[in-house]
């Protein structure tokens, strides 16, 4: 029996992890978030209603599950109390469910600023951050200067932690970028409320997941952005600033690497990316455009349009390398009906895998074209049912990865799916 189940995205976000990780709770006591920040944009859709979650697991529209925030994740205290007093507003019982770990690093105000100031340093050559100080906050946790949820807590410890942080930063923004420092008051006082606020949600988060352990519950990790974002294995430096593979399962909550039985990628049956940064398979032309359109590919958390392109299937089997993938959940393919032909990238031209952006601009891609199905597969529940055209594509996709296709999502609902082999059992 699988109990520890990990969920992360295997292309530059956006992959339907949301979706997914909402579906599995369904069989699972809790739901941790282990790394990332609310850069991270989550997409639930249950009968029709939407709900986008950003530093809340995925599990919180399921009564009973709990959901914890672990010590990997970067949390900025104001969005995570404005995503708790929406959920709220609409009925969610959220704060007796909601743990969150005293070792998490906080992103504060100045962590904001920084990463907005130096995106627009950066000109025509910005990543395109979300703008949410992800990068920063965590800079200040490998610097060991950072403040953490459990500083926050401690009045007079946070006192003197922000006297110095604060200095240091605000020479660099009023020094190196000329612009206005941020006032210790103001930021203080912020603070010390948002303490108040999230004080009794506080907990040993590594500690309460051990207890799930040992009582045989099944936990359920749901991971942020996508393995070609991760800050060691992606298109560096257009990356965000975790590491989004599996790895970051055990770091990011306290879990050992033992622990964790089974691990999903999801991948879409194209290809999306945000922000700046190579692209191998992406589309400028009306198939593109085609992708987009039926995908609706905006972003959930800053509404930026996605890039788009055809499947990836090098870059694909290098995730389910680095992630060790037991299963893959191909998603969005329904959004494919309507192509005559489907194409896949099989080769880069090289052997090597590139390890920086500038590697990834040289390749040279090659294609292995599909006859599409153009029929509807939206809301299919049984892969007996699928056109024979996609079932070829997802046999493909196996036998160039190496990975059994467990699940397929074939639209944005909560109910439309195809289990084949169901990953928390
Ligand atoms: P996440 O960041 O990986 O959770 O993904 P996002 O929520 O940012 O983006 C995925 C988008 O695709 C959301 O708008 C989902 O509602 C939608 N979606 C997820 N699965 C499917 C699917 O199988 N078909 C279609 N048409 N849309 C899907
Ligand atoms: P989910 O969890 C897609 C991208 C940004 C930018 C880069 C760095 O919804 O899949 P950051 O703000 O993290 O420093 O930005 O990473 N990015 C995402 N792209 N989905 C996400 O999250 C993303 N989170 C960050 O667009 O290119
Ligand atoms: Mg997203």
């Amino acid at each position: 029996m699988k109990k520890t189940v990990v969920v992360l995205g295997t292309q530059w976000g956006d992959e339907g992890k949301g979706k997914i990780v909402d579906l599995l709770t369904e069989d699972s006591h809790a739901v941790v978030r282990y790394q990332g920040g609310h850069n991270a944009g989550h997409t639930l859709i249950i009968n029709d209603e939407k709900t986008v979650l950003h530093l809340i697991p995925s599990g919180i529209l399921r009564d009973g599950v709990k959901c914890y925030i672990g010590n990997g994740v970067v949390i900025e205290p104001k969005a995570l109390i404005k995503e708790i007093t929406q959920l709220e507003v609409s009925g969610v019982d959220v704060q007796s469910r909601l743990y969150i770990s005293q070792s998490a690093p906080v992103i504060m105000p100045y962590h904001i600023t920084l990463d907005q100031l130096r995106e627009k340093a950066k000109g025509k050559d910005a990543i395109g951050t979300t703008g949410r100080g992800i990068g920063p906050a965590y800079e200040d946790k490998v610097a060991r200067r950072g403040i953490r949820i459990g500083d926050l807590l401690d009045p007079e410890l946070l006192k003197a932690q922000l006297t110095k942080v604060l200095a240091y930063h605000n020479f660099v923004i009023e020094n190196y970028h000329n612009s206005e420092p941020l006032d210790f008051n103001e930021v203080y006082q912020a603070a010390l409320e948002q303490a108040d606020f999230i004080r009794d949600m506080c907990v040993d988060v590594t500690g309460e997941l051990h207890k799930h352990l040992e009582n045989d519950e099944k936990l359920l990790m749901e991971g942020a952005q996508g393995s070609l974002l991760d800050i060691d294995h992606g298109t560096y430096p257009f990356v965000t600033s975790s590491n989004t593979t599996s790895g970051s399962a055990s770091t990011g909550s306290g879990l050992g690497a033992t622990h964790i039985d089974y691990v999903l990628g999801i991948t879409k049956a194209y290809t999306t990316r945000v922000g700046g940064g190579p692209f191998p398979t992406e589309l400028f032309d009306e198939d593109g455009a085609e992708l987009a359109k039926r995908g609706v590919e905006f972003g959930a958390t800053t509404g930026r349009a996605r890039r788009c392109g055809w499947l990836d299937l090098v870059a694909l089997k290098r995730a389910v390398q680095v992630n060790g993938v037991t299963g893959l959940c191909v998603t969005k393919l329904d959004v494919l009906d309507t192509f005559e032909t489907i194409k896949v990238c099989t080769s880069y031209g090289q052997d090597a895998f590139p390890s920086a952006a500038c590697d990834f601009d040289k390749v040279q891609t090659e294609y292995q074209s599909l006859p599409g199905w153009q029929s509807s597969t939206r809301g299919i529940t049984e892969a007996g049912d699928l056109p024979a055209e996609a079932k070829a594509l997802l046999k493909v996709i196996e036998d160039f990865t190496g990975a059994p296709v467990h699940m397929v999502s074939t639209g944005p609902d909560r109910c439309e799916n195809i289990i084949i082999e169901n990953p928390m059992k």
